[in-house]
């Protein structure tokens, strides 16, 4: 994939699955790149495969929730690149419970990885985005920040919210006449070990959702799904739907607007029966 020769980018959660895929796919198409995650083995993984295919690269371990640690970050990788032109705003984590039983902390946490995380990781990057002259802020959400699933309200509160901070944040560069693009990433099912790397409510079947989630949910690989965010990217994509699930139900929920929920209800007890 031609287009990101010369650009430095920054891909947050590069130690597996899609962050992983898209820091190949940035290196094989000619960025350099900064890549962290707080998962050593992983990102040492990713790292090695980097320095193979002969991209520049940079490793880190970064805690996307330590605000502190990432601007410092910020700073180190202009300091060593001498730029960035991109942000791959991609760490992420599941969480599967409901309301009734789900303590406060653990949806503090989603939100915490989940929104605070791509916040953090926008604030710090901004002005050096800006000074680049050509700047891009990629933010994953996901399908589930279109529509809403019972189980998923930490995930969708966060997801959401990444949304509505990410299409405001384009029109604001917009207005300032910002050289900064911004996109917003809704992944539908892609093969990853998020389901693996779950925590859940006590009582939730974790690792029956797990397999339905391996063996029924996800169709794209991460490959896939990075060759599709990088071409939205390249194509200034305000938003970029990731997979053939993703297209179809984006496109039913605008087509029933609420009356997706009830649908999706009686979906959801046949895929997973005992979830609710
Ligand atoms: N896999 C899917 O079906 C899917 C669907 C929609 C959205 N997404 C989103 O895509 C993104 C990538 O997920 P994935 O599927 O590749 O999952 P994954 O579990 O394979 O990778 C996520 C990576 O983020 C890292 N991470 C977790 N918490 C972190 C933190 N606090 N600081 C830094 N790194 C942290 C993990 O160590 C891991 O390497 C996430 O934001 C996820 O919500 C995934």
């Amino acid at each position: 994939m031609q287009g990101f020769a010369g650009k430095v980018a920054v891909v947050t959660g590069a130690g597996s699955g899609i962050g992983q895929a898209l820091a190949i796919e940035l290196g094989k198409s000619g960025a350099s790149v900064a890549i962290s995650d707080v998962d050593a083995e992983g990102l040492a993984a990713t790292e090695e495969r980097l320095k193979a295919i002969g991209a520049p690269v940079r490793t880190d371990r970064l805690d996307v929730t330590e605000r502190e640690a990432f601007e410092l970050y910020a700073d180190a990788v202009v300091e060593h690149f001498g730029k960035v032109n991109q942000i791959y705003n991609n760490a992420g984590i599941a969480y599967v419970g409901d309301v009734e039983v789900t303590p406060y902390k653990d949806i503090e946490r989603v939100m915490d990885v989940d929104f605070w995380g791509v916040v953090n990781g926008t604030k710090a990057f901004l002005p050096h985005l800006i000074a680049s002259g050509d700047g891009h802020v990629v933010n994953v959400s996901s399908l589930f920040g279109i529509f809403s699933v019972p189980g998923q309200a930490a995930y969708n509160s966060a997801k959401f919210a990444v949304r509505g901070f990410t299409e405001a944040l384009r029109q604001e560069m917009q207005a300032a006449g910002h050289p900064v693009k911004v996109t917003t990433i809704h992944p539908g099912g892609i093969k990853t070990a998020i389901m693996r790397n779950s925590t859940a409510a006590e009582g939730v079947d974790r690792e029956g959702l797990t397999k339905t989630f391996d063996t029924r949910l996800t169709r794209t690989t991460p490959e896939e799904a990075a060759k599709i965010i990088l071409d939205g990217v390249r194509k200034d994509r305000a938003r970029v739907l990731v997979g053939a699930d993703a297209k179809i139900l984006d496109a039913i929920v605008r087509l029933t607007g609420s009356g997706y929920q009830r649908l999706f209800l009686s979906v959801m007890k046949r895929l997973v029966p005992n979830s609710h």
